[in-house]
């Protein structure tokens, strides 16, 4: 994945946690704890997954809480990292962002021609519920969308539920309801 998103866990640890306990996960990975990751270079999606496992292990806590807690704080990061007008552009309410999300992500090809951006279909049932399906190449990001959609909503002021079961339909697809205002 592009560094962007290594550069994301590295502030969530270091602002969330600690730089000691970022340390200690650079110590266990082999990598140097001044690590500078760039933005706009590929990295082995092993590494984001490897990141992961180590910060699962040091705050004791399931991979899935890892990236969850990681979606949410992604989407203040990236709102206070450059993003905010970006994303200002693609909605101003969670319904018209959902359903903006492929195009933001197809705009963010063009900085970076190697994105393997993920794909999301809408379905709107009313202005309160939303079925949200999310399709990948990655494997067990599931409840990394939790986290994001969970950020979104504090972002847009909108209270809200997501139920998923995390499990790929047959044309691979998770699904993710979400309720508005609840
Ligand atoms: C301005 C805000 C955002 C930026 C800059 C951004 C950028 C990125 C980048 C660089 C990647 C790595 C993909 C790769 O390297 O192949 C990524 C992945 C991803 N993004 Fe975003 N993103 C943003 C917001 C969101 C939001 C709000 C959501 C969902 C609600 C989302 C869902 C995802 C998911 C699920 C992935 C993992 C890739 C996968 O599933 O295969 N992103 N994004």
């Amino acid at each position: 994945m592009y560094g962007l998103i290594n550069i994301g866990i590295k502030d969530f640890i270091i602002n969330r946690v600690s730089k000691k306990v970022w340390s200690e996960i650079c110590n266990d990975l082999e990598l140097d704890r001044d690590v500078v990751f760039e933005a706009l270079n590929v990295y082995d999606d092993k590494l984001t997954y490897d990141l992961v496992g180590v910060i699962s292990e040091k705050l004791s806590l399931e991979p899935a809480e890892v990236l969850e807690r990681f979606g949410i704080f992604w989407v203040q990061y990236t709102g206070a990292e450059g993003y905010g007008q970006l994303m200002d552009l693609f909605g101003k309410d969670m319904i018209t962002f959902l359903k903006n999300l492929n195009s933001m992500h197809a705009r963010m090809g063009s900085m970076m021609p190697n994105l393997k951006a993920p794909r999301f279909v809408v379905e709107e049932l009313s202005k309160n519920e939303v079925d949200l399906y999310y399709y990948s190449e990655r494997e067990g990001l599931g409840p990394m969308v939790k986290g994001l959609l969970i950020g979104l909503s504090n972002r847009f002021g909108q209270e809200i539920e997501v139920h998923s079961h995390f499990n790929r339909h047959e044309d691979g697809g998770i699904k993710f309801k979400i309720l508005i205002g609840v």
